[in-house]
This record gives structure tokens, C-alpha cells and sequence, in this order.
């Protein structure tokens, strides 16, 4: 994908990414290692998130504690690098729930002179004007692709010559509600929100090779309490939307189905769960805590299919809720015939079969692949969104509304989130 972002990384630039989820906070300090915006990792915190369910939050004060507590571990990593100064801008994800997609088509006449930057940013704006309301506020504008005087396919239209420009828009709205609680959590830390990236967006940017982007795929991030979902095709995020339900509620579903304690079903689910039955399940054995006893009682011994068999309909309904969205979605071919799976959830056995059964597509898992220097411990499918917001600052910051909107209007929305929490706390 080509940067034409507005930030400057010169080398050495600081920066932080901030992935609030559902079960896990987690911060990763980056430094640009090259004026084009590649990062190598230098701190990482992460911390089991508090105040926090299904990508919404739920208790600012128990948020925020854990916000600092993670930013703090990253800093500690990063220490000597960082020499003293504290962090102050971070890159946010906004989790699927909070975001909706939208395509428009924005027309401007450009009379037959060469098409400028300026020209670009004027049609942006102008379908940015047509999604903004006092509920929703921009989160991304992206052009998925140009026609000029009708001719489709450009995907770089500046210096070419016509009489009208045409352009695709995919932009993406976030809930007012869920992004004023976002910034309060963060404002209380002593942190500025430098941008805000849809979760499964980052995802997609953490894991996905170059011709993936171009030629179609889908990204499903399996989370603890949300399976967010984002689109890319010819080169760009053509839509994103997602689903609350995640890796909880398969333990929620595991400890009623077998009267265990939540934490015993997490841990039966890590170390026996799979997403389809086995042949062998049957004959194996495991041993199940009874709810409330002491840990010298007897256990059930239950077969592992049973286990199976409790996880296999969640993972199916989560897969059957996706394919439903992205049916209802409109796109068509353009959805391409690959899916990638990213977030704690897709290492479940069995998850890659499964979804290649109910969703009919080449199922490949993902993990980040854009950074340098991730300890193996935050490397795996579960640290994609986190991984991807560095990729996105350093990559798409031109994507950022307030960046095209300056250009139109004075107030950009990170000053607008600044008035409102300066007005209510
Ligand atoms: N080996 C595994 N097998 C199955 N599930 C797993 C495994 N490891 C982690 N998980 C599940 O992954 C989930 C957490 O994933 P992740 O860290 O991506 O969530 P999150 O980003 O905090 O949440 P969200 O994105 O939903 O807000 C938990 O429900 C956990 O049980
Ligand atoms: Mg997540």
C-alpha cells in the first residue's frame, strides 16, 4: 500500500500504539528506523483489561488504572531509549462495535487542468460532509479508487488532465459515545490521542501481504468479546463492521455446559479446546473442577468431544454471523476469495477448518509480519491490531479525516474530542 501520509517519520521518531480489547490492553512503543515510516518495537506492556466488555467501556476508573499500568510497563522497556520523557501520543484502536462503514461517490469538475492534491482533498471533503452528524464523527476517509471523465481504474488521478473527477469513498464513522469514553480514559492518563484506527483495519495491516490488499481478503479478528471483520480490495479498506461476540463467550458457554468456574473453563479451553471433532475425542479424557469444590475434590472426568461440542456451535454462529454480514454487505466479488484469521481467538485447533467450511474461502492464519524487534511473547495472532496502528500512523495518517477536513473547515476532530472532554469532566 503507498504512503502518501502528511506525518514526517524522520528516523528516530517515538511512537506509541495503544490496543484497548476486550481481554488485554496492550502498548507498543515504536521507532521509526527509516525516514519512510518502518518501526522496530522497543517497549511493550500488556495487562489483562479492566473496565472493558465486548469493545465497550464499562468502568472509566478500572479503564483507565489498567491504560496506565500497561502505558507504564512499555515506558519501563523502552526506558533508555526513551531517557526520562514520558509518553504522550498514542495511536488508539476504535473497536468494530463503536464503527460503521460507508461508501460514497464524490464528483468534482476539474475543467481540464491538471489534477492537484488540492483537487483530491476537495472531493474527500465534500463526501465527508455527508456522514458527519452530532452521533458519528469521521474516523477514516479513503479513497478506494478514481474515474476521471468516466474511465475507471486510476488509483493515482494527481497530474492527469480531465474534465471531471469522480472518486470512491470509503469512509468510516465511530460512535460519539464510545470515542468520548475512549478519550476520557486516555486523557486521564496523561496521554493525547495522535489518531484512532478501526480495530480489524489495523489488524488487516499488521498481517496482510501486499497482493492480498490488492486482489481481495478479508481479515476476521477473533477477539475476546468482539470477532471484528475488515475488507481490503484494490489496495485499500473497502469495509469494515463487526459482530460482539468472541473468545469469552466460548468460555462463558464452556463453563455452564460443563458447571466449571470461569477460569477453569478458560484453561480447559487453551489447553484441550478445538473448534472441530476428532476422531481420538471420544477416548480422551479430561478432568473437569467441579464449581465451588476445593481443589483437592474429585474432578469430573468428561470426554473431550463433549468439550468439543460445546465450542464448535459458538465458533460456527460467529462464522455463520460473519458470512451473514458480509453477504448483506453488497460486495460481491469484490470480497475476494481469501480470509485471514487474527486475534487470540484464531488459535483455537481446528478454527482454520471450521471456517473454511462455513465460509467457503482460502483460510489462512495471520500474524504480524510489518515490525521489527516484537518479543516473541506479543508476536502472535492476538498482538495484530496492536501492531497494525503503528503500521497505520506511519502509513495512512493521510486517511485521517481531520488531515482533510483542516483543509475545509478549521477544528480538527482531536480538538473537538479535547472541547468536548474540557466541557464534561
Ligand atoms: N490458544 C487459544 N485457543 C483459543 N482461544 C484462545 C487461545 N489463546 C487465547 N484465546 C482467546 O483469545 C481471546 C483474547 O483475544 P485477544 O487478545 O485478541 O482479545 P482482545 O483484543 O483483548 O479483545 P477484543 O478485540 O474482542 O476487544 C480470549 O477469549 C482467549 O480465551
Ligand atoms: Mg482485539
Amino acid at each position: 500500500m503507498k504512503s502518501r501520509s502528511p506525518y514526517k517519520f524522520g528516523k528516530g521518531t517515538l511512537l506509541a500504539a495503544l490496543d484497548v480489547g476486550s481481554s488485554k490492553t496492550a502498548c507498543f512503543i515504536g521507532r521509526a528506523v527509516d525516514d519512510a515510516g518502518t518501526f522496530e518495537v522497543l517497549g511493550v506492556g500488556h495487562h489483562a483489561s479492566q473496565g472493558i466488555k465486548s469493545g465497550t467501556i464499562t468502568d472509566l476508573n478500572a479503564a483507565e488504572t489498567c491504560i496506565r499500568q500497561t502505558v507504564h510497563a512499555a515506558e519501563n522497556m523502552a526506558a533508555d531509549i526513551m531517557k526520562g520523557y514520558p509518553l504522550r501520543e498514542v495511536v488508539v484502536n476504535l473497536p468494530g462495535v463503536h464503527a460503521t462503514s460507508h461508501a460514497h461517490t464524490a464528483s468534482i469538475r476539474v475543467a481540464g487542468h491538471e489534477i492537484t492534491d488540492n483537487d483530491v482533498r476537495r472531493a474527500l471533503s465534500k463526501a465527508q460532509q455527508r456522514v458527519v452528524s452530532n452521533e458519528y464523527e469521521l474516523i477514516h476517509t479513503i479513497p478506494a479508487g478514481y474515474r476521471i471523465d468516466g474511465h475507471e481504474g486510476i488509483r493515482e488521478p494527481r497530474g492527469m488532465v480531465g474534465q471531471t473527477m469522480d472518486v470512491d469513498i470509503h469512509m468510516v464513522t465511530g460512535e460519539m459515545g464510545a470515542l468520548r469514553n475512549m478519550a476520557a480514559c486516555i486523557e486521564r492518563s496523561h496521554l493525547d490521542i495522535t489518531a484512532l484506527c478501526v480495530s480489524a483495519y489495523a489488524a488487516g495491516l499488521a498481517v496482510l501481504v501486499e497482493d492480498e490488499v490488492d486482489l481481495g481478503c478479508t481479515v476476521i479478528d477473533i477477539g475476546g468479546g468482539v470477532t471484528s471483520f475488515a475488507v481490503f480490495q484494490g489496495g485499500a479498506l473497502i469495509y469494515c463492521d463487526a459482530v460482539p461476540i468472541g473468545g469469552k463467550h466460548i468460555t462463558s458457554d464452556i463453563a455452564k455446559g460443563l458447571t466449571t468456574s470461569l477460569r477453569d473453563a478458560e484453561r480447559l479451553k487453551i489447553l484441550y479446546g478445538g473448534a472441530m471433532a476428532g476422531g481420538m475425542d471420544e477416548n480422551e479424557l479430561i478432568d473437569v473442577p467441579r464449581i465451588g469444590e476445593d481443589e483437592y475434590a474429585e474432578p469430573n472426568h468428561v470426554p473431550r468431544s463433549l468439550l468439543i461440542g460445546i465450542i464448535q456451535p459458538r465458533v460456527e454462529e460467529i462464522f455463520d454471523l460473519v458470512r451473514a454480514r458480509l453477504s448483506d454487505s453488497g460486495l460481491g466479488p469484490a470480497l475476494g476469495r481469501r480470509v485471514v484469521l487474527t486475534g487470540g481467538g484464531s488459535q483455537m485447533p481446528g478454527l482454520k477448518d471450521l471456517a473454511r467450511h462455513v465460509l467457503d474461502k482460502q483460510i489462512r492464519l495471520g500474524k504480524p509480519i510489518h515490525l521489527s524487534g516484537l518479543p516473541d511473547a506479543v508476536s502472535g495472532p492476538a498482538f495484530a491490531t496492536t501492531a497494525g496502528l503503528l503500521t497505520y500512523i506511519s502509513g495512512h495518517a493521510d486517511e485521517m479525516p481531520a488531515e482533510i477536513m483542516a483543509q475545509a473547515e478549521p477544528g480538527s476532530l482531536w480538538e473537538r474530542v479535547r472541547h468536548w472532554l474540557h466541557e464534561n469532566w
